[in-house]
């Protein structure tokens, strides 16, 4: 089956449904991607930290040579990483993404997150007390070299990740160009409806991640509510006769955001793509949205105290 897209505010058409890879291992994330590929996954949300684009490539590239997709069948998109903020690095940062994934041009590349850290090779560059080692850059300026990749066609759109109201806002005082997407953290614990409400009004769309509640991450404490064994969830699961995960992404689907679950198992890849013969009732998305508790589940570790660190905001 073909999988819906949306339109973005330049035009350019998103599948709704894309594969995620964080924490996806180098060797597994090709077999996953060839796996969603074959499913039926034409987006796959990629990030230069998550480091394993090469591998992501290499299974693009497999799925090509085999006649399977051409490459403007699928919807690719990568991430700035927070070491490439400066603005004169911005253009390399890309290009490094492109020469891993082996394509020359990226569907959407988003700023990760609105906090610079200190340049070099080091991802997690820390203080000696374990706190991060932050740059001055502002995001605004990285913003401006965004939108000159941009224009240079090396990306068919731009967004932002992990950007709170004030710092939208911000942005679009100075933006020539105005961000496609905001890929937050959004599931059943964290609906996220006031920063939905926000970016709509901007013409801004939602990417819903760890929209399963990142059962897989780091940090996880024994006592966090766990998305997917939410008795409720269960219960209006089987009504639909449809797994937790299916309802938890048909919800994002349907409140209009584009949602990109993670997996590296290939029958919870097809699972996670089987949502467009079902329904979620209004009443029961009413009963969903009541399951909101603001929930954060992604931290960046150490990085509280940086000057950019989006998530002091209610919203
Ligand atoms: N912009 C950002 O800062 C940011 C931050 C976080 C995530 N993301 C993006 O969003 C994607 C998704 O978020 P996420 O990886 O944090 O979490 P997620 O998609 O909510 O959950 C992934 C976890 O759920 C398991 N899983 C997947 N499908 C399942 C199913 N049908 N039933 C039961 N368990 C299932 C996976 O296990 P297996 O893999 O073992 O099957 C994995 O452990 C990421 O991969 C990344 O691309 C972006």
């Amino acid at each position: 089956m073909s999988v819906p897209t949306i339109k973005l505010n330049n035009d350019v058409e998103i599948p709704i449904v894309g594969l995620g890879t964080w924490k996806s291992p180098p060797e597994k994330v090709v077999q996953a991607v060839k796996d969603a590929i074959d499913a039926g996954y034409r987006h796959i949300d990629c990030a230069y930290a998550y480091g394993n684009e090469k591998e992501v490539g290499e299974a693009i590239a497999a799925k090509i040579s085999e006649g399977v997709i051409t490459r403007k069948d699928i919807f690719l998109t990568s991430k700035l990483w927070n070491t490439f903020h400066r603005p004169g690095v911005v253009e390399s940062g890309l290009r490094t993404t492109l020469k891993n994934l082996g394509v020359d041009y990226l569907d959407l590349y988003l700023i990760h997150w609105p906090m610079g850290y200190k340049e070099g090779s080091v991802n997690q560059p820390l203080k000696p007390d374990g706190t991060v080692d932050s740059s001055d850059y502002d995001y605004v300026d990285t913003w401006k070299a965004m939108e000159e990749v941009y224009k240079k066609g090396l990306t068919r759109s731009i967004g932002i990740s992990n950007f709170n109201s004030k710092q939208i806002e911000r942005l679009l005082e100075k933006a020539e160009i105005v961000p496609v997407v905001n890929q937050v953290e959004c599931h059943l614990y964290l609906n996220q409806k006031k920063l939905i409400e926000f970016c709509k009004s901007k013409g801004i769309h939602i990417e819903a991640y760890s929209p399963l509640g990142s059962p897989g991450r780091v940090g996880a404490k024994p006592e966090d509510p766990i998305v997917l064994e939410d008795q409720r969830l269960k219960v209006i699961a089987k009504k639909y006769n449809k797994s937790p995960a299916q309802v938890a992404l048909r919800y994002q689907i349907q409140r209009g955001n584009i949602v990109i679950p993670k997996s590296v198992t290939k029958s919870r890849i097809q699972e996670n793509f089987k949502l467009f013969d079902f329904e979620i009732s209004a009443e029961d998305m009413s009963v969903i949205d009541t399951f909101n508790i603001n929930m954060r589940f992604i931290h960046p570790s150490g990085a509280s105290a940086h000057p950019y660190f989006p998530f002091n905001e209610e919203y």
